[in-house]
């Protein structure tokens, strides 16, 4: 009895970890800079909004300014040559090229300000624990099946125009 309980609890976590990855998981795409939201939003705890603010009517959350980084990085680590070469963005009045990570075509409606105000809902409820994340990458699924999904659920209308535009 003791043997088997302790191989099953030395091959069940071996055999979890070789279970294949969900289609809608994405590895992580290289990114301009090795910039952690672990380090930014789990240790140093900056909330997401002060990156991530949902201007004008609400569809994007954004991507932050050089000048938000600097606020800090003047100072921080300014030896460091990923400093630099933000430093040197900063200086030239250029964004970093940051990789896109979770995207839907165009033709799809999606407003960011009306799905965080829904009760129960959050950024990770689409985005993961992002704060936990050294790296980001498409964790979640953001198909029409789960955006399907989580509006039958929340009793949200599923009709065809409600998220494309009639053509
Ligand atoms: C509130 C202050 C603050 C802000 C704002 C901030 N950072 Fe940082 N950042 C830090 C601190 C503190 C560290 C850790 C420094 C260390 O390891 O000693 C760090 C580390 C980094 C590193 C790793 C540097 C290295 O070579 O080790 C990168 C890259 C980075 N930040 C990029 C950014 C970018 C890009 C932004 C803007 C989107 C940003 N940071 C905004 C405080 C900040
Ligand atoms: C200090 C600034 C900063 C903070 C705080 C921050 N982020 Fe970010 N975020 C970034 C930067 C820079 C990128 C682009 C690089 C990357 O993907 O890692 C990014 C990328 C993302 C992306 C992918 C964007 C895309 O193009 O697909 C999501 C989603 C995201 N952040 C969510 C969050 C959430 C949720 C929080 C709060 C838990 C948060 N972020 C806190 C700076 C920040
Ligand atoms: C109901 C799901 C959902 C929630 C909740 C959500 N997002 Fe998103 N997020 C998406 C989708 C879908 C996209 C792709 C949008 C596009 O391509 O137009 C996206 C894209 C992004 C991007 C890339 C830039 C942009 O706006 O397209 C960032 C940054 C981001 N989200 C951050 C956040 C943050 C921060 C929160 C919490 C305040 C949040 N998201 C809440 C689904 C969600
Ligand atoms: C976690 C649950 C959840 C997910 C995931 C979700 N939605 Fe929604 N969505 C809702 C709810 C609830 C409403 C109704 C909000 C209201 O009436 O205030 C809604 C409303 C909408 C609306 C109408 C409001 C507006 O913005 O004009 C559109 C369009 C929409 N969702 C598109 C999408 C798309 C596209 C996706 C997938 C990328 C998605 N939703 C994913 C819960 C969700
Ligand atoms: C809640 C939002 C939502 C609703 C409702 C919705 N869609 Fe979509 N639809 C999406 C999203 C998001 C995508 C993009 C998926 C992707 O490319 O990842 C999409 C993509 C599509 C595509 C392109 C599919 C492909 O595989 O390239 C078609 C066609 C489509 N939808 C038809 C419909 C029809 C018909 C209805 C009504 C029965 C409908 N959609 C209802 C969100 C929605």
């Amino acid at each position: 009895m003791r043997l088997g309980a302790a191989i099953l609890f030395c091959v069940g976590p071996a055999l979890l970890a070789q279970a294949p990855e969900p289609r809608y998981q994405r590895p992580a795409p290289e990114q301009p800079l090795p910039y952690s939201h672990l380090k930014h939003a789990g240790e140093l705890k900056i909330a997401c909004a002060e990156c991530h603010p949902i201007p004008g009517n609400g569809d994007f959350a954004t991507l932050p300014a050089t000048a938000k980084c600097m606020t800090c990085h003047v100072a921080v680590k300014e030896d460091s040559p990923h400093i630099q070469k933000l430093a040197g963005w900063h200086a030239k009045g250029v964004n970093p090229r940051w990789a896109p990570v979770y995207r839907i075509p165009n033709y799809v409606s999606f407003n960011h300000r009306k799905h965080v105000s829904v009760e129960g809902v959050n950024c990770g409820t689409c985005h993961g624990p992002v704060a936990e994340r050294e790296v980001m990458r498409r964790e979640k699924d953001i198909s029409m099946a789960a955006c399907m999904d989580c509006h039958r659920t929340k009793g949200a209308s599923n009709d065809c125009l409600l998220c494309h535009d009639q053509r």
